[in-house]
């Protein structure tokens, strides 16, 4: 018999460009893989309109009378999903503890950071400020500390001379797509874990982030050996 394919809830606020890389790669055959739900704290996410209705969930995160009431409601909705794996991407809302704890271990966010530097937002304004040479994203598990979980992999960019925000934004968008699809490869094929703090590939613990090399391909930053 065929194994079923491993089930996948998105959480996404805008405008869910990493979602539909995803959505894509599904279509092409490069992503085994089933997205069985998105999710937003916004309902007017451009995210949600990428799927069919039946797939969607959407709540104004604003009209609860706190972060514990929604996030409840929340992660009810994605376990009814029974996602394999948790994929933010592009949620721009703080995960409450309950939440995370509830899916720790197979969810993964996307940010767009050079990890550990500049958590939170404004990253590529930051990076920027700051003289920064090199910049990037990260893909991580989520713990309940933001943005501060395992890192898996990253893709750096060059910051040229000249950038704005929004300039840099876009050409780490462009490696953030790859990254965030290498990185599900691994997660889907049953190739990655999160043991504490430490990330596991393959059963051994991964004490450096894989890098994403030209051709999009995750490597081991010290050996170049493909991951
Ligand atoms: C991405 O830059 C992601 O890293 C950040 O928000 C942006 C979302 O983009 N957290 P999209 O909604 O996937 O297009």
């Amino acid at each position: 018999m065929p194994q079923p394919l491993p089930r996948i809830a998105v959480l996404a606020s805008g405008r869910g460009s990493n979602l539909q890389a995803v959505l894509d790669a599904i279509a092409a055959g490069t992503l085994a893989g089933e997205i069985v739900g998105v999710f937003s704290d916004k309902p007017a996410a451009a995210a949600l309109q990428r799927v069919p209705a039946e797939l969607r969930w959407s709540a104004n995160a604003k009209a609860y009378p706190s972060r514990e009431a929604f996030d409840a409601e929340l992660a009810d909705a994605v376990a009814a999903a029974r996602p394999d794996w948790v994929m933010c991407a592009g949620y721009l809302r703080i995960l409450g503890d309950a939440f995370v704890e509830r899916f720790r271990g197979r969810t993964i966010n996307i940010h767009p950071s050079l990890l550990p530097k500049f958590r939170g937002l404004r990253t590529h304004a930051r990076a920027i400020e700051e003289g920064e040479r090199e910049h990037g994203a990260s893909v991580h598990f989520v713990i309940p500390e933001l943005d501060a979980g395992g890192v898996i992999g990253q893709a750096v960019v060059a910051i040229e001379p000249g950038d704005t925000p929004d300039t840099l934004a876009e050409r780490v968008l462009g490696v953030e797509h790859p990254l965030l699809l290498a990185v599900m490869r691994l997660a889907t094929s049953g190739r990655l874990a999160e043991h504490g703090a430490t990330v596991v590939l393959d059963g051994h613990p991964l004490f450096t982030p894989l890098r994403l090399d030209f051709a999009g391909r995750l490597t081991d930053p010290a050996s170049g050996a493909p991951a």
